[in-house]
Parts: structure tokens; C-alpha cells; sequence
């Protein structure tokens, strides 16, 4: 399956302190965004188009790659919680587009609903898609904003699926619904509970972020 999950003293680092349910909120918020940082910069490897080009140094004419920015690249959180994971991608990501999806879970059916759409109508050609959403439960959530890209142009791999934690019920129904796509995560847990809760998780992401 394509899910990976970067070997990082700092991603387990910032993991933890999400994971603690004495992190103040502040403070969670802060780590979902550097969590969010490295797990981008990650995903970004070997991925992102670069151009080559000459520049002159002080010293003297230089080979050098810059990222093709003739390729957009574009970053979808997932509200509420997907925003806190995506804060610092315009910092490493040269150029990049947001769009906004907001999706929320009914509580006793578990089933998403999409009340914001800002994407565009159409998704160019050679565009890179990061989907952002810390957590992967029954995998509804991620699931519905998938169909919702791939409905506007985009395929399997041109889209990444960012997350702090993913459970494997939504690793199955990513990789049954969309084979070949990467799903990056800092961690996976092996449960979800009846309520839908990941286990043992962080908690609600959105909630802790921004209540
Ligand atoms: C949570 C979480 C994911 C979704 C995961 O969002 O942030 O988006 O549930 O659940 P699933 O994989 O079972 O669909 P929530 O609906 O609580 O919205 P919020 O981000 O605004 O808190």
C-alpha cells in the first residue's frame, strides 16, 4: 500500500505532544503545523517538478534547479481541523494555491457533509494536489473530498493525502477507492471506536485547535 510514515525524531516528537491531552491549545495547534511543515516537505520529495536554470553567484556562473512553478501546486484542508495541519505549507511550498473544503462528521451516523467548496471548477493539467486532514477515522471525510477532486480533473497521482494520524478501516477504503494514491501520516493507530474516535489518537483535532 502506498501510506507512508517518515522515520522523524521530530514528527514522533510533535506526534506526542498532540497525543497529550494536557497540551493546552495554543500549543496543539502549533504542533499540527509543524507536524503538517515536515510531513509536506516529505511528501514533496521526488515529487514536485523542478526546472533547471543558470544563475550568476558572486563568484561565478552557477547550474541551479528551481521548483516549476508552470505546475500548480495546490493545498485543499479539510475544515475545521485541516487548517492547523496546513498552516506552514505556504512557508515551504514556493507558490502554491489554497482551497478550502469544509466537511463535518455527524456525530451518530458518522457520515460527512460538505456545507464549503472552494475548489475550482477544473484542476489544470500536471497540477500536485495535498489534501490535508490530521485524522483518518472511518475514512468518510477524506473519502467525500477525494470524489470531489478527482470529480474536477485530477487523478490518483497527482493527489497526496496528508494526515497526523490514520487508522487502517480508512487506509483500506483509500487504497480500494483510489489505488496508487500516497497517503503521508505521522502515525497509525490500530483502532477506531464505536463513536468513531481514533484510538488511542488525540482526540477531536478541530476541537483541541480551535475550541
Ligand atoms: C474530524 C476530523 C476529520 C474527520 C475524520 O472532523 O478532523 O476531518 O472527522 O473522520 P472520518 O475519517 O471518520 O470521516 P470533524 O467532522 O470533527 O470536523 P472538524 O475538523 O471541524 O472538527
Amino acid at each position: 500500500q502506498d501510506v507512508f510514515v517518515p522515520p522523524h525524531p521530530l514528527i514522533k516528537h510533535w506526534i506526542s505532544v498532540l497525543r497529550n491531552e494536557d497540551t493546552p491549545c495554543a500549543i496543539f495547534k502549533n504542533a499540527m503545523a509543524e507536524l503538517g511543515r515536515l510531513l509536506i516537505y516529505e511528501a514533496s520529495r521526488d515529487w514536485l517538478p523542478t526546472v533547471s536554470g543558470e544563475i550568476q553567484t558572486p563568484m561565478c556562473l552557477a547550474s541551479v534547479e528551481f521548483i516549476d512553478q508552470r505546475d500548480p501546486v495546490v493545498v485543499v484542508p479539510i475544515l475545521r481541523a485541516g487548517l492547523a495541519l496546513a498552516e506552514h505549507a505556504s512557508s515551504i511550498l514556493p507558490a502554491m494555491k489554497t482551497y478550502h473544503l469544509g466537511i463535518s462528521r455527524d456525530e451518530e451516523t458518522l457520515q460527512p457533509t460538505v456545507y464549503l467548496n472552494k475548489l475550482p471548477k477544473r484542476f489544470p493539467d500536471g497540477c500536485r494536489v495535498f489534501v490535508v486532514d490530521p485524522m483518518l477515522a472511518t475514512g468518510g471525510t477524506v473519502v467525500a473530498a477525494l470524489e470531489l477532486i478527482m470529480e474536477r480533473g485530477a487523478d490518483n497521482k497527482q493527489v497526496k493525502v496528508i494526515s497526523a494520524v490514520a487508522s487502517p478501516p480508512a487506509l483500506q477504503k483509500l487504497s480500494e477507492k483510489f489505488p496508487g494514491l500516497q497517503v503521508y501520516a505521522g502515525i497509525i493507530d490500530p483502532t477506531v471506536n464505536e463513536k468513531g474516535f481514533i484510538i488511542p489518537g488525540l482526540g477531536d483535532a478541530g476541537d483541541r485547535s480551535f475550541a
